[in-house]
């Protein structure tokens, strides 16, 4: 049995106050979303407690996938990297990057460098895993046991206004994506796909994966045995279509968050993977805060049986599908206003 966690956007607080010349840009208006709004919602004390109740599973791994930081100060990235080595060694924990953590175009050794021993992969089998040296190096893979963990980046610089959470892989990481796929799955390795943005064609524009479509049509040819993302911050069930069945998208809420409107509190999932190629099972565990950060409890247990490129008959999807809290009351709340993109900073 494999075990693995998955969690995301913790944006980890303290938020350090950024230097006047640090803000004639997008943060500030993100740094103003974080001191109105969301400096309430996130709370240091509830993300430990998750670590620790993570460590009670003893994974054998855990992915985080993105907003890390809040507004991409070299500081918060830096303070980031301490809080991933807390988790465990780098080769134990995989993350790939949020929109926040590129909220603004900003130079890569004073940023994602930090995290590279995180991202660190190979695309043959066999060979020593490296950090990416940019933004090029994008996808990487990382072999675990039956596993492979195949990291993505969306986030890209967004503008303040029209698209200012939303994200993109661009044709190159899909093209890479795409040859990374169908080589795992030649390998019979079970495919995760970490990426931060909800890959959903019918989100709203503002928080969207911009380039879905393809993304989607790419996972339709190579195949994948899960896709797992973070940034709507709300619990979601998905299945994206394949040749070899449907692939499941799951997203997981903010793993810092206390409840905020029709939100969950703090989540994570944990995944117990057993069988092989032509017969995986994959239990997946939600785990959910307690008030006052006081512990975690389990929201529910579900099964997916899966075969190599997707869901096979057997599958608990009706207890998946009540994993979802979100896109039915995501979708409305599409307000395109200057305050609410201030005041929701969406994700
Ligand atoms: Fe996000
Ligand atoms: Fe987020």
């Amino acid at each position: 049995m494999f075990v693995f966690a998955h969690l995301s956007d913790p944006h980890l607080a303290p938020v350090p106050v950024p230097y006047p010349w640090q803000m004639f840009n997008k943060r500030f208006t993100s740094y103003l979303s974080w001191l109105l709004h969301k400096r309430h919602i996130h709370h240091p004390a509830l993300l430990a407690a998750m670590l620790a109740d993570i460590r009670s599973f003893a994974p054998h791994h855990v992915a985080i996938t993105g907003d890390l930081t809040n507004v991409a100060l070299p500081a918060e990235f830096i303070a980031a990297r301490h809080w991933l080595e807390s988790i465990g060694p780098a080769a134990d924990v995989t993350v790939v990057p949020g929109n926040h953590d590129a909220c603004v175009p900003i130079d890569w050794r004073h940023s994602f460098a930090h995290w590279a021993q995180f991202m660190a992969g190979s695309p043959d089998a066999g060979e020593p895993e490296t950090p990416p040296a940019s933004i090029r190096d994008f996808p990487f893979v990382r072999r675990r046991g039956a596993v492979a963990f195949v990291g993505l980046t969306s986030a890209v610089p967004m503008p303040v206004t029209g698209t200012p959470a939303a994200g993109r892989l661009g044709p190159q990481q899909i093209e890479r994506l795409r040859h990374m796929l169908a080589g795992l799955g030649r390998e019979g390795l079970f495919r995760v796909v970490l990426i931060h943005h909800a890959p959903h064609p019918m989100l709203s524009i503002r928080k969207a994966l911009l380039d879905a479509p393809e993304f989607a049509a790419t996972l339709a040819e190579a195949g994948a045995e899960l896709v797992l993302h973070g940034h709507l911050h709300q619990s979601d069930f998905e299945e994206m279509a394949a040749a070899g069945g449907m692939i499941p998208v799951i997203g997981v809420p903010s793993a810092s968050a206390k409840p905020y409107r029709d939100n969950p509190p703090a989540r994570y999932h944990v995944y117990r993977l057993t069988g092989r190629p032509d017969r995986w099972r994959l239990e997946i565990e939600a785990r959910e805060a307690l008030p006052k950060a006081a512990g975690f409890r389990t929201e529910r247990k579900f099964h997916l049986d899966l075969r190599q490129g997707g869901l096979a008959p057997g599958s608990d999807l009706k207890a998946a599908a009540g994993l979802a809290t979100m896109l039915a009351s995501a979708a409305p709340r599409d307000l395109p206003s200057a305050a609410e993109t201030v005041l929701s900073g969406a994700t």
